[in-house]
């Protein structure tokens, strides 16, 4: 559990950060732009509480780190590159994927991992909350939403497959 959910949070942070370095290039940074900061923000403390576990516990990293790096910058910068609207699309479907994957490990996990429970908990909260957010600030006006929205879904599902094995 702690290396598909160490990988997925390395994976929401480049995403973010792929989205910040196509849109992320006024003085005064749009609306968007600082939702997208805030989120990636909490991406990142995510993101941080994993990597203790994994050092705390010696949990065996994800192999397949520098395909996460490449691939998170990149769905994020092409989202970005289609639009505002895109990247928020994106968000979406990212945590749609991950709203049913922690919601499953809530459900698995028992009295006797209370930190990593807990921990969880509070991050499906978030990434829920980020969800709602990115559809309140119109992802679902986005060109080609639904094939967009399949297509990431799709990728995330074979992400987390591939991380928890691999
Ligand atoms: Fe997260
Ligand atoms: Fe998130």
């Amino acid at each position: 559990m702690i290396r598909v959910d160490h990988a997925g949070e390395f994976g929401a942070l480049r995403i973010y950060e792929g989205q910040l370095a196509v849109l992320d290039r006024n003085p005064v940074p749009s609306e968007n732009v600082q939702a997208i900061r805030r989120m990636a923000a909490q991406e990142q403390k995510h993101f941080d509480t994993f990597d203790r576990m994994v050092k705390e516990r010696a949990v065996r990293p994800t192999a397949l780190e520098p395909v996460w790096r490449a691939a998170g910058f990149a769905l994020g910068a092409a989202t970005a590159l289609m639009g505002e609207k895109a990247a928020m699309a994106c968000t979406v479907a990212v945590e749609d994927v991950i709203d049913e994957h922690y919601a499953k490990q809530i459900e698995r996990l028992g009295a006797d991992e209370p930190e990593l429970k807990t921990a969880i908990q509070k991050f499906h909260a978030e990434e829920c909350a980020h969800r709602d957010e990115a559809l309140e600030r119109g992802a679902s006006e986005a060109a080609g939403y639904a094939l967009l929205s399949g297509v990431i879904r799709f990728s995330c599902r074979v992400a987390i497959a591939l991380s928890e094995r691999l």
